[in-house]
């Protein structure tokens, strides 16, 4: 089997490091017992054991030995704990990759021994269906194979792209918040059928395969969005009589004001 990641260890048994330990696995980079996965939660590892079949333990020191990557997918209040547990213990070699919402590079490469190889993700809910849409951004001293190696461990679940970590709050405001946006759309689309008299699931099925087929329009085309949504709204037709509806009721806007509120939200945090 291929091995492409090396050994990864994932701190944080929880929804996203559980999701990353499958993807991995499920996609070929890892055998399962290239895994380790470490948490202080008994029932979690035992969940991970018995459903991915990777190598478990209480101890995030013990974890990190031998690890090619690590990945910290605890609470961000839990990472300067789980640092100064394992930074006596981390090789030059070894790569670490933080999903930790809101704490900085600098904060991570701080607790560290110096020339430590950092790389921070946001990655998203839909990581855990392998469809996540993640931004990383790379440490002061991370070399290119490290960044290879660590989108070969992101791709896992899902789409990545760099950013400068000055764009980390913005990305929480649009990928990392977006799915909850997306679930109220959907969920309005499916609101609506009801209404107009649909059955529920099917309303629900037309909606969110809707969002699917024209999020995959936008992505597979590589057209802009705005000449999709022209190609559809055909004159005094229907669509448009549906666009203007939307208009009226400040939908753009709506939605530009949730990501900024977002990302204001995740820099006051941070
Ligand atoms: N979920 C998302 O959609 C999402 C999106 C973007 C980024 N993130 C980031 O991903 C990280 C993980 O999020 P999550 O939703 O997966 O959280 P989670 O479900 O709470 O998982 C975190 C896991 O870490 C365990 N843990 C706590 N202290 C530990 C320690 N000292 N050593 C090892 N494990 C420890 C927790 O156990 P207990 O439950 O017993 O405390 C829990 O099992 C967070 O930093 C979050 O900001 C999450």
């Amino acid at each position: 089997m291929n091995n492409h990641c090396g050994k990864l260890t994932v701190i944080g048994a929880g929804a996203m490091g559980y999701a990353f330990a499958e993807g991995v696995i499920r996609q070929g980079l890892c055998e399962p017992k290239s895994v380790t996965v470490s948490d202080i939660d008994a029932s979690k590892l035992s969940f991970a054991s018995t459903r991915l079949g990777v190598s478990t333990t209480h101890d995030n020191k013990e974890a990190v030995k031998g690890a090619r990557v690590i990945l910290i997918a605890v609470k961000p209040s839990v990472v300067p704990i789980v640092l100064n547990e394992i930074r006596d213990a981390l090789q030059s070699d070894q790569l670490l990759i933080s999903i930790a919402a809101g704490v900085r590079l600098a904060a991570i490469e701080s607790r560290l021994p110096p020339q430590s190889k950092v790389i921070r993700a946001m990655p998203n809910i839909a990581c855990k269906v392998g469809r996540g849409a993640i931004a990383y951004a790379r440490g002061s001293v991370v070399e290119e194979e490290d960044v290879k190696t660590a989108r070969t461990v992101l791709e896992a679940v899902g789409l990545c792209v760099e950013v400068p970590e000055n764009l980390m709050n913005a990305v929480t405001g649009l990928s990392g918040s977006g799915p909850a946006y997306v679930f109220v759309l959907i969920e309005s689309l499916a609101d609506a059928g009801v209404r107009l008299g649909l059955p529920r699931d099917t309303a629900l099925t037309l909606a969110a395969q809707t969002v699917l087929g024209s999020a995959h329009m936008v992505i597979g085309t590589a057209e802009h969005p705005a000449k999709l949504k022209d190609l559809v709204a055909s004159p005094g037709g229907t669509t448009i009589a549906g666009l203007d509806a939307l208009e009226h009721a400040g939908f753009r806007s709506a939605i530009i004001d949730a990501v900024k509120a977002a990302a204001a939200r995740a820099d006051e945090l941070g």
